[in-house]
């Protein structure tokens, strides 16, 4: 009977991404394809070198076009079929929006849209471009990758708590739950909401309420899952 369709929330990290052969960041000894984090994703590094820094997510930007979405993302479509269904990713690659989805929050940014770097609400859609040094915003300001750096506020933190509030079911997937703020939003889910975590190297969570562990890659949990899900409803 019931007309409410539940609320499922999905948080994503880089291991839903993996096998579309994207990279995750602490599989690879603080280096991050090659670069280390605080020379490529910090403000810091940005003053010191912005050509280098441009050059990498320009380089991340460009092989979006050689990854496609896998089984994980596309499952996460089919849920929408009878779940009110949003995503929140930590990833910065659009494969979410390429697989369809309809919701989806961006905490740490996306590689496909550039920023002001005197101003945070210009923000731009670049597609798969390049970022040059002497690109700049409507003000004349050099435009910097639209990403969270560390050390740098998380806008959408408070809108994804909210969400996470409000969930019937929230599903984690891929990440490994270390940088805040994002890994706090686990403790805003409600006690009865029902709770997965998919990741091969899933810790134990004994305490959390309602939560299911499922050792598993994403792009074999993730239908799993979400067949049994539909199932249900
Ligand atoms: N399927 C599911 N999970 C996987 C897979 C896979 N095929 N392969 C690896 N994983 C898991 C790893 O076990 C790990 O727990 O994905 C997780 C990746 O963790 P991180 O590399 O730490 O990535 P993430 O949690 O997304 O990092 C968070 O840190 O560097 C910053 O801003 C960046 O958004 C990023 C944030």
């Amino acid at each position: 009977m019931g007309c409410r369709m539940k609320k499922v929330i999905i948080l994503t990290g880089a291991g839903i991404s993996a096998e579309s052969g994207i990279k995750t960041f602490r599989d690879s000894d603080g280096l991050w394809e090659n670069y280390p984090i605080e020379d490529v994703a910090t403000p810091e590094g940005w003053r010191r070198n912005p050509e280098l820094v441009l050059k990498f997510y320009n380089e991340r930007r460009k092989q979006l076009s050689e990854v496609v979405p896998n089984d994980a993302h596309t499952a996460l479509q089919r849920l929408e079929a009878r779940y009110d269904v949003q995503i929140i990713t930590q990833n910065v690659d659009n494969l979410h929006e390429r697989a369809g989805s309809s919701k989806i929050l961006h905490l740490h940014g996306l590689l496909t849209q550039a920023r002001s770097s005197v101003d945070d609400s210009l923000v731009y859609d670049i597609g798969e471009k390049a970022i040059a040094m002497g690109d700049v915003c409507e003000k004349g300001s050099q435009l910097r990758p639209h990403i969270v750096w560390f050390g740098e506020m998380v806008p959408n933190i408070e809108i994804a708590a909210r969400m996470v509030e409000k969930s019937d079911i929230l599903v984690i997937i891929g990440t490994s739950l270390v940088v805040y703020p994002a890994a706090g939003l686990l403790n805003y889910a409600p006690k009865y909401c029902r709770k997965f975590l998919i990741d091969p190297n899933a810790p134990a969570m004994s305490h959390v309420p309602q939560m299911t562990i499922m050792k598993e890659k994403a792009g074999t949990g993730v239908p799993k899952l979400v067949d049994k899900l539909l199932n249900e409803n």
